[in-house]
C-alpha cells in the first residue's frame, strides 16, 4: 500500500470532523461557477471528494445529482447515504465512468494530491461531455506558508503538487481544457475551464 493511501486511512476519521467547513456563501460561489454546465437534474464528479460534505451540500443547492469519486474507502465510508449523493471508489487517473458522463467535474483541496495529474487531466477531458466545465478548487503554493505545507505533506508521502494559478491555466489548456483562475482569499483560488 502507497504511503497517500496511509496517510488518509488513517486521517479520515479526523478530517471527517473537519471537512464540513463550507459557509453558505462559499456554496453560492461554487454554485455559481457549476451552474453554467450543469442544468437541474444533471450530473457531477466530485474527484477526491473525500468524506461528501461538499457533494451533499451541492446536490442540494444544485438539484443535480454528485458523485464522490475517491480512492479512500476510510473517506468515502462517511459519503452520506442520500438519494442523489454517491460514492464510488477509484482514482481520477482511471475513472469508471462512461465517456461523457458528467456535466462537470469538481476538485476541491485534492489535485495536488494526484500523482498523475495530466493522466487526471485526460480523464477529465474524456469523462465530461463536450461543452462540460471542469472546477478546481486548489492553493497558491507561492509564499512561505505554503512552502512549508508542500513540504509537511511530502514529509507525510503525500506528492504536495501544488500549482500557482498561471500553472494551472497553462496545465489545463495543454489537456484541451480551456479556462480562467481567480483567487478566492489568502491563498485559495478557483480554475474553472470548458470542455473543448
Ligand atoms: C484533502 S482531501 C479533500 C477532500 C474533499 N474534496 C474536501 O475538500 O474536503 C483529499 C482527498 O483526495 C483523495 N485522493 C488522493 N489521491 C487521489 C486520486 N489519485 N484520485 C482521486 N482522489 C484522490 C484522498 O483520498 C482524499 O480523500
Amino acid at each position: 500500500m502507497c504511503a497517500r493511501m496511509a496517510f488518509f486511512n488513517w486521517a479520515a476519521p479526523a478530517f471527517n470532523r473537519l471537512a464540513d467547513r463550507w459557509s453558505p456563501e462559499s456554496i453560492d460561489d461554487i454554485v455559481g461557477w457549476l451552474r453554467p454546465y450543469v442544468a437541474p437534474h444533471g450530473r457531477i464528479i466530485d474527484v477526491g471528494g473525500g468524506t461528501g460534505a461538499l457533494a451533499r451540500k451541492l446536490s442540494l443547492a444544485l438539484d443535480a445529482e454528485v458523485v464522490v469519486l475517491d480512492p479512500t474507502p476510510e473517506m468515502i465510508r462517511y459519503v452520506p447515504d442520500e438519494s442523489r449523493v454517491g460514492a464510488v471508489l477509484g482514482s481520477a487517473e482511471a475513472m469508471p465512468f462512461d465517456d461523457g458522463w458528467a456535466d462537470a467535474v469538481l476538485v476541491s483541496d485534492a489535485f495536488h494530491h494526484f500523482r498523475d495529474q495530466p493522466g487526471a487531466a485526460a480523464e477529465f477531458a474524456r469523462v465530461v461531455r463536450p461543452g462540460g466545465g471542469v472546477v478546481v478548487l486548489e492553493l497558491d503554493p507561492s509564499g512561505p506558508f505554503m512552502r512549508m505545507l508542500a513540504a509537511i505533506e511530502r514529509l507525510l508521502g503525500e506528492p504536495g503538487a501544488f500549482f500557482t494559478p498561471e500553472q494551472m491555466c497553462a496545465f489545463f489548456a495543454e489537456h484541451d481544457i480551456d479556462g480562467v483562475c481567480e483567487r478566492i482569499k489568502g491563498p485559495s483560488y478557483r480554475f474553472t475551464g470548458t470542455i473543448r
